[in-house]
């Protein structure tokens, strides 16, 4: 039974996770540069020093030190696929989202022929474009792109629905830009695709980190998120339904191909990333009993439970900052409302250049980039004239607090 005692995330307890807050540096910060890689939380923290402390060794074998290593590497693996509610043949941990989007590219040269279409979009970061351009360029396969509105940034289903022919293999596309932040259809396209015979490869990394993701409940053909900005160590997390791994060419050494979860492996990351992800699913429980109290829910139930709570205050947060900076000269690229977004937000000044803004904010001690963020595609299509100074972007995390938005809207004022 669920004892549902908070209905709104404890900020305290939250920071009281997250050790770097102890440090005077991240102290005297308001952190929004979360899109480029969030804090760690203090339980993945303690599972990396361990194993670098202990268990630095080859893992799996006779002796404890090896079996111990081992058995850390396995809770790690299990823990995300728990907190996904996925089984573990499903995932491949690689070492980021750029190397298994590369990765999986390859292995769909086992069915991506010179008579298939593939379907990128310009809204994403490029890990999800170029991987599928060079598949492309290799198999003689036609690349279509997918193109924003460019008046509003986004992405429009009634584009990809004339798009979409019979010879259309894959669709690959962001489940949130980097950008922009609004959250794309991806149920809409699966259900669009999926009657169309075609699979569809998603890029959750700007997504995951406000929402936690259901890949039960969407059910994706590959679905993948970097976990350096979910809270915990640097590495790729990639879903693949069973279905889809059947069309792909194994990715892994050929001993290793009676192993659904290293058919993609084509690195062999970091094994104490690895054993830390377990950490994460400590904090999400922690923060699910700290929340709700005793429950016997799945791990995948509470954190979907607690990302609510976390998105919920993430959406306060940004509605304070939208509302702050209302009134500046500033354009926000995407939605200057937060429906249908997440609390990612990309600005340009008239008055100042963006790298103006981010180093006067700098100086009040506000941690917020500028710049292409990888997702130059976009920024000329909606655009921005030089992409090298780009955007100010000011993305959010569940940890952050209204005092830390204040901050940025009297920076914001006070410099325009
Ligand atoms: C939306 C998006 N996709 C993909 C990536 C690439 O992830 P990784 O750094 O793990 O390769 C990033 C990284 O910033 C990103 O923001």
């Amino acid at each position: 039974m669920t004892d549902n005692r908070l209905n709104q995330l404890d900020l305290d307890f939250v920071r009281s996770c997250f050790p770097t807050f102890e440090e005077p540096l991240a102290a005297k910060t308001a952190f929004f540069e979360n899109a480029g890689g969030s804090y760690v939380a203090g339980a993945v923290l303690d599972r990396l020093m361990h194993f670098y402390r202990v268990n630095k060794v080859q893992p799996y074998g006779a002796s404890e030190i090896l079996s111990s290593a081992g058995n850390q590497m396995d809770a790690g693996r299990q823990g995300m696929a728990d907190l996904l509610g996925i089984d573990t043949a499903d995932l491949t941990l690689g070492a980021s989202t750029t190397q298994n989007f590369n990765t999986l590219a390859f292995a769909c040269e086992g069915f991506v022929t010179n008579h298939s279409e593939v379907i990128v979009t310009d809204q994403d970061h490029e890990a999800n474009i170029g991987a599928w351009e060079r598949l492309c360029e290799r198999t003689g396969a036609t690349l279509k792109v997918w193109t924003i509105n460019q008046d509003t940034a986004e992405l429009e289903l009634e584009t990809l629905s004339s798009l979409l022919t019979s010879n259309t293999a894959i669709v690959c596309m962001t489940h949130s830009s980097n950008i922009i932040g609004t959250i794309n259809p991806v149920e809409k396209v699966i259900e669009l695709c999926r009657a169309n015979g075609t699979r569809v490869a998603i890029d959750g990394v700007s997504f995951a980190p406000h929402s936690w993701p259901d890949i039960p409940t969407l059910k994706p053909d590959a679905y993948c998120f970097s976990t350096y900005k979910t809270y915990a160590t640097h590495m790729g997390v990639m879903f693949t339904s069973e279905d889809f791994r059947s069309l792909l060419t194994p990715q892994c050494h050929y001993f290793n191909r009676g192993y659904a979860n290293k058919l993609l492996d084509g690195a062999g990351p970091d094994h104490a990333s690895i054993a830390a992800l377990a950490g994460l699913g400590e904090y999400f429980n922690a923060s699910h009993q700290h929340h709700f109290g005793n429950n016997d829910l799945s791990l995948y139930e509470q954190a979907q439970q607690i990302s609510a709570l976390m998105h919920a205050h993430e959406t306060d947060l940004c509605k304070r900052l939208l509302d702050g900076i209302a009134d500046l000269p500033l354009h926000i690229v995407g939605r200057n409302h937060t429906e249908g977004r997440e609390a990612n937000i990309a600005l340009t000044s008239s008055k100042l250049s963006s790298a103006e803004m981010s180093k006067y904010l700098a100086t009040k001690d506000i941690a917020a980039g500028n710049g292409d963020f990888y997702a130059l595609r976009l920024l000329e299509k909606a655009g921005i004239k030089d992409t090298d100074d780009g955007v100010l972007r000011v993305s959010f995390a569940h940890y952050n607090s209204t005092d830390d938005v204040d901050r940025v809207v009297d920076a914001l004022k006070a410099c325009h």
